[in-house]
């Protein structure tokens, strides 16, 4: 079988693809390393001793996807191709919008072209907004509070109608809570290159001297400590995640949304402390303002993954705060 992997070399794309060579899946990848590097494709060889095909190019240009499906047999895709930050979304709506629903477009065209039907699609959990109780299920209403989440609503509903317009189609819609951590080897994992705006890279950053002092936006919440609190997930958990969604959709046709995250929420604190004491290493912290559209607590209700696809997570937050400061310490 032979998988599509948009995105390819992109955080939770390249872990994706280390997960799906090592089941025994054969990949072809497609990236515009607008959000990653070149040579992550080498690292994923190197961590799977596998090859595959791989393509520099814009997943909103038909052109290289049509290439793309007449080298190659594909027989599903998985689609991570997007840009994926909430605040510089706000900033540059349009951005936003023509990059996430202009690939996703031209993307669920050719395939239609091409009679490929079968489609797993990173959507977040930013669509639940603030939801209305916790653990969050699959069922709850939906909504968005930035353009970002929009774009996710927004593919969502065209996934929805692509396939009421013809039910052969195969859909898994995977909604991640918040994935931390990286590959065991070192190889692969999140550091971006700008100042972070997520919890776990910016606890790095400050862990190995790049930046000052981690800001905790509020401790005034209604949670136990009064910290934010957040579903952490192991990257390469939610990887697997993806090889059972493929599975699926390989085997049945529908379309279907899946919570992929733990069930178990943490506090900025706890995960700040956790990440001190596995490491052994001191993370200097001051408590700031609430950062606006936050939300106090966030965490899935995993079942519907566990009972459908026969997938959880396995690897606890220890595990995720060793191999986050694993990755990064390689890079240095
Ligand atoms: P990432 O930015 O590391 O990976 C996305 C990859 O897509 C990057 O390598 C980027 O270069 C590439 N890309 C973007 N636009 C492209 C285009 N038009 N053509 C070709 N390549 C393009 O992000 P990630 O964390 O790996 O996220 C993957 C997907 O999961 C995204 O769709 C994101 O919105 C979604 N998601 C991420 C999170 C998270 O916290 N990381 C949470 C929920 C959902
Ligand atoms: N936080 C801090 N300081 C920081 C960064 C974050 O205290 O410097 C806090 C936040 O207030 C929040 C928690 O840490 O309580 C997690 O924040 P992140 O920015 O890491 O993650 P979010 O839950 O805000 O959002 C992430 C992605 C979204 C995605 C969502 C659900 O950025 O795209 O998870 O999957 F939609």
């Amino acid at each position: 079988m032979k998988i599509l992997v948009t995105g390819g070399t992109g955080y939770i794309g390249s872990h994706a693809c280390v997960e799906l060579l090592n089941a025994g899946y054969e990949i072809v990848a497609i990236d515009n390393f607008s959000n990653s590097k070149p040579e992550v494709v080498q690292k994923i060889k190197e961590i799977t001793k596998k090859e595959f095909i791989f393509y520099e190019g814009d997943v909103c240009d038909k052109d290289i996807l049509n290439k793309i499906f007449k080298e190659n047999k594909i027989d599903a895709v998985i689609h991570f191709a997007g840009f994926k930050a909430v605040g510089e979304s706000v900033q540059k709506p349009l951005k936003y919008y023509r990059n996430n629903l202009d690939s996703t477009l031209s993307l669920l065209e050719v395939m239609t072209e091409f009679n490929c039907k079968k489609i797993v699609f990173s959507s977040s959990a930013t669509v639940y907004g603030q939801p209305k109780s916790l653990p969050i299920k699959e069922d709850f209403a939906l909504s968005t509070t930035n353009p970002y989440g929009s774009t996710k609503l927004m593919i969502e509903d065209i996934l929805r109608d692509l396939y009421i317009s013809d039910n052969t189609w195969s859909i898994a819609l995977l909604r991640y809570f918040n994935p931390i951590g990286a590959h065991e080897s070192g190889l692969i994992g999140e550091n971006p290159n700008d100042i972070p705006n997520n919890l776990m890279p910016y606890i790095v950053k400050v862990a190995i001297g790049q930046l000052e002092v981690l800001s905790v936006f509020g401790n005034d919440y209604d949670t136990p400590d009064g910290t934010g609190v957040r579903d952490y997930i192991h990257v390469v958990d939610l990887a697997k995640g993806h090889v059972k969604a493929i599975e699926k959709v390989l085997k049945d046709s529908g379309v279907d949304a899946y919570n992929l995250g733990t069930g178990k929420g943490y506090s900025v604190l706890e995960l700040v402390n956790t990440f001190m004491e596995v490491n052994d290493v001191k993370v200097k912290y001051q408590i700031v303002d609430r950062r606006p559209g936050d939300i106090a607590a966030c965490y899935a209700d995993a079942m519907k993954a566990k009972l459908v696809l026969n997938w959880q997570a396995e690897k606890d937050i220890k595990q995720m705060c060793k191999d986050a400061y694993n990755f990064v310490k390689k890079q240095k």
